[in-house]
């Protein structure tokens, strides 16, 4: 299929690309570089051996994308485009609901006016909130997003199946993430935050590479093991995998189709931290703090749907994802 990546620079968009190609799919990248490098895409051809066609363009750009669309006929557009920084999301909730909705909908509209139909949605197990059953289904209720980042991947979640129900010709398919770590094995290509991470995997890195001095652990007296965080990781290549198999339901016209992507396994803060000095022999000295404000004792999927009726599922452990991780910062200590 030849695929239109939106967001093809980012940490999931570049991963996603090598395995598209490796499937055998044509691809071209939309991305306004407002948090990624051009360097990714030039890593990603160096692993698949050939350019990936590239148009800075911004999503919520109408003329732009509809150059693109015009020079191309896309089969289905992959959109990982947005923004997703929770913290920042409570601090500039216009920018969110503009870059993230505002954006989307000028997609969505340029898509159905060159006939592509298709689409796969970035979304994530945030739209579950604190969930209601443990491990998540895709039959668990939607939840209350405690922040706009989340709020704008529900409201998204929304509008496109509202879409779906009155045009049938939409096939749409929401991947809810858990959640990515990790990087490709050849530690070309991976997670470039800017400035502090937010999140614990980049965070750990920076911890394991100097630049950092300890790790902060948000609480803990979680109803937990060992009361710290339960989350699902899941490794990057597997997430990118996932949008592989995906496809498949485009190919079979699901209308609205939705999909958690998780290994359905949760592990602790604490467990991440000892599976990573472990397979990397590297102490990372960490101390206790509060909890950080929304976040939520446990989360994790049951990822049964997606291996089902996609035949996708997740292949790689803690331990590979922590030496991926870890590989890819070692080789890159200040990103691209
Ligand atoms: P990322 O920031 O690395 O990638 C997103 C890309 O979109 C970036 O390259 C950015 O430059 C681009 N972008 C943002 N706004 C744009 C716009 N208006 N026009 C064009 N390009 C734009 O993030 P990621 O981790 O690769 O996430 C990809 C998608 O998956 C996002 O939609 C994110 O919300 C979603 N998601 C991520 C996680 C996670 O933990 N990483 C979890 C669940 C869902
Ligand atoms: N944590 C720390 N210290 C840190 C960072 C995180 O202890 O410096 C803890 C958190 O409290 C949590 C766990 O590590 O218990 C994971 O936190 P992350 O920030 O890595 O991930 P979250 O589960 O909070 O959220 C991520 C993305 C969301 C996405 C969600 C999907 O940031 O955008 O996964 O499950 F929606």
């Amino acid at each position: 299929m030849k695929i239109l990546v939106t967001g093809g620079a980012g940490f999931i968009g570049s991963h996603t690309l090598v395995e598209l190609n490796a499937a055998g799919h044509e691809t071209v990248v939309v991305d306004n570089l407002c948090n990624s490098d051009r360097k990714a895409l030039d890593r990603v051809a160096e692993l698949v051996g050939h350019e990936i066609p590239f148009n800075e363009v911004d999503i919520r750009d109408r003329e732009g994308l509809s150059h693109v669309m015009e020079a191309h006929h896309f089969d289905a557009c992959i959109h990982f485009a947005g923004l997703k920084a929770v913290g920042e999301s409570v601090e500039k909730p216009w920018e969110y609901y503009e870059n993230n909705i505002g954006g989307t909908l000028v997609l969505l509209d340029v898509m159905r006016h060159h006939g592509c139909k298709n689409i796969v949605f970035s979304s994530s197990a945030t739209v579950y909130g604190d969930p209601a059953i443990i491990p998540i289904t895709e039959a668990c209720p939607k939840g209350h997003c405690t922040n706009p980042y989340g709020q704008t991947k529900s409201m998204l979640e929304d509008i496109m199946m509202d879409m779906q129900r009155a045009d049938k010709e939409w096939n749409i398919v929401l991947l809810r993430y858990f959640n990515p770590i990790g990087a490709h094995p050849s530690g070309r290509i991976g997670e470039n935050p800017n400035g502090i991470p937010n999140n614990l995997m980049p965070y750990v890195t920076q911890v394991a590479v100097g630049k950092r001095p300890e790790l902060g652990v948000f609480g803990d007296d979680y109803p937990t093991s060992d009361g710290t965080g339960v989350r699902d990781y899941i490794h990057v290549v597997d997430l990118a995998k996932g949008h592989v198999a995906a496809l498949k339901a485009i190919e079979r016209h699901c209308g609205c189709a939705i999909y958690n992507l998780g290994t359905g396994k949760g592990y602790s803060v604490l467990d991440v931290v000892k599976t990573f000095e472990k397979v990397n022999g590297i102490k990372i000295p960490y101390s206790i703090k509060q909890r950080r404000a929304g976040d939520i004792a446990t989360c994790y999927s049951d990822p049964t749907k997606a291996e089902k009726e996609l035949g996708w599922k997740a292949q790689y452990g803690l331990e590979e994802m922590c030496r991926d991780s870890w590989n890819w910062q070692r080789n890159n200590p200040n990103g691209y």
